[in-house]
């Protein structure tokens, strides 16, 4: 048994592969029962084909009398709805901010304190804000010893941390793919499209790793993958993603397929993906699932920058032509122009379910760490226990080299960073990027 009940969910290392999964049956169950309309998950036993099946009718009241608060300091549809939702068919109520310009952070206040307060009016909170490492930051807030007036623990979902993380909608994803292709060990997922800052890849990549994945990453090259990430994949995971800057480049082995010369200028290199049809041709016989994002433009510090990125890769009707008759094609959504509308009405175009199981995945996960429910895992399924606390030692006489990091950007708050390993890094422990040590050799807490 586990019990994810108060516990934080900041990063998807949060969690153990059989807690996935075991969030994945929970989820199946909350599926199955909101497909048959939202009488069937109020009434308390329903009869079906002659068996009484008992359970599903108390899912709506499940969380009864229970609080989750949304505080979404960034834009979102799909994040804060399917929480909101989530949490009406599990019989709670919801209270919200949407809009950061109607909360007093409009008039200065931290984070940490808004976040005390929410704790006091709430079982749980989910939180989004643009500053990476802002969901640590809140979690540690309502764990300092000192600070225990709450006498209960509130745990705190990341909705999205800057380009950081975003835990909960790589349950969406991982979901998705296991629906549409019945696994995901051994599968081989390309990551296409701004793999910088695109926080659902960040911590999905990680989610793919564990599960046994092959990554191929696709991005212009100043948007590949954070080394940060790279440098995890590999230690934690084992995993070294194959990068391209171009589907031409991703040709198979077997092919014979010789990549075009690389065209010079970000602008001319990157309209050269997707564009590729020898790559387009193979890629089928290879490729199990396509997760696609935008053009994350609120991160670029340069908007040029955005715009000059802007279209260059777009799936389409030709590209699906040319791709396998089974491959799945994600989106994490919004889209902006990255997948043509005329792609939606292919089975293949996978985006709408996997925004859709939002609900049940969130349903599920509220359920646990509200106490409700808990899940079994076998000792197969136990993989990895979630990330330790931290480094044995933190050492605090350097800044962040991420000026968005929360670290930079709250008040009162020192970086911490850990050493990674003997090759003269830091990691910082809020944002999980990366700057030289400069010969420091003690710590300090
Ligand atoms: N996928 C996702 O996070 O969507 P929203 O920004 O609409 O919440």
């Amino acid at each position: 048994m586990s019990a994810l009940a108060g516990r934080h969910i900041v990063a998807i290392s949060d969690l153990s592969n059989g807690e996935i999964e075991g969030i994945f049956r929970l989820t199946d169950r909350f599926a199955s029962a909101l497909q048959e309309g939202p009488l069937s998950i109020v009434r308390r036993r329903r009869k079906r084909g002659g068996k009484t099946r008992p359970g599903l009718g108390t899912v709506g009241r499940l969380c009864a009398n229970q609080v989750l608060a949304t505080v979404f300091f960034e834009p979102s549809t799909r994040t804060r709805l399917s929480f909101e939702s989530a949490m009406n068919r599990l019989g709670g109520r919801v209270i919200s901010v949407a809009d950061p310009r109607t909360s007093s952070a409009a008039k200065g206040e931290r984070l940490a304190d808004t976040v005390r307060v929410i704790a006091s009016y709430a079982d749980a909170i989910v939180l989004r804000h643009p500053n990476e490492g802002a969901a640590l930051l809140a979690a540690e807030s309502l764990d300092e010893p000192r600070l225990a007036e709450l006498g209960r623990r509130v745990p705190i979902i990341n909705g999205g941390d800057g380009a950081h993380e975003h835990p909960t909608q790589t349950l969406c994803d991982l979901y998705t793919i296991k629906k549409e292709q019945g696994k995901i060990d051994g599968l081989n997922v390309a990551l296409c499209g701004d793999l910088l800052h695109a926080r659902t890849v960040h911590s999905l990549a990680y989610g793919l790793a564990r599960f046994g994945a092959n990554l191929k990453c696709i991005s212009p090259a100043s948007l590949r993958l954070p080394e940060y990430v790279k440098r995890r994949l590999a230690a934690e995971y084992n995993c070294v993603p194959e990068e391209y800057e171009s589907f031409g480049d991703l040709a198979a082995p077997d092919t014979g397929h010789v990549p075009a010369p690389r065209a010079r200028g970000r602008r001319r290199a990157a309209k050269r993906l997707m564009d590729d049809e020898q790559f387009l041709e193979a890629v089928g016989r290879f490729l199990d699932a396509l997760y696609v994002t935008r053009i994350q433009a609120e991160r670029f510090r340069d908007p040029a920058e955005a715009e000059a990125a802007r279209g260059s890769y777009v799936i389409n009707l030709e590209v699906l032509r040319r791709i396998g008759k089974r491959t799945t094609i994600l989106h994490p959504l919004p889209r902006v122009n990255e997948v043509d509308y005329s792609v939606d009405l292919d089975t293949r175009a996978a985006y709408f379910r996997q925004a859709s199981y939002g609900v049940p995945i969130r349903m599920a996960l509220l359920a646990l760490l509200l106490g409700r429910k808990r899940i079994r895992t076998t000792k197969r399924e136990a993989g990895p226990a979630p990330a330790a606390a931290g480094a044995e030692e933190w050492i605090t006489s350097f800044e962040c080299v991420n000026p968005t990091c929360i670290t930079n950007n709250e008040p009162a708050l020192r970086a911490r960073m850990e050493r990674i390993g003997d090759t003269g890094l830091l990691r910082c422990a809020y944002c999980d990027q990366e700057r030289e040590a400069g010969g420091v050799s003690g710590g300090g807490v």
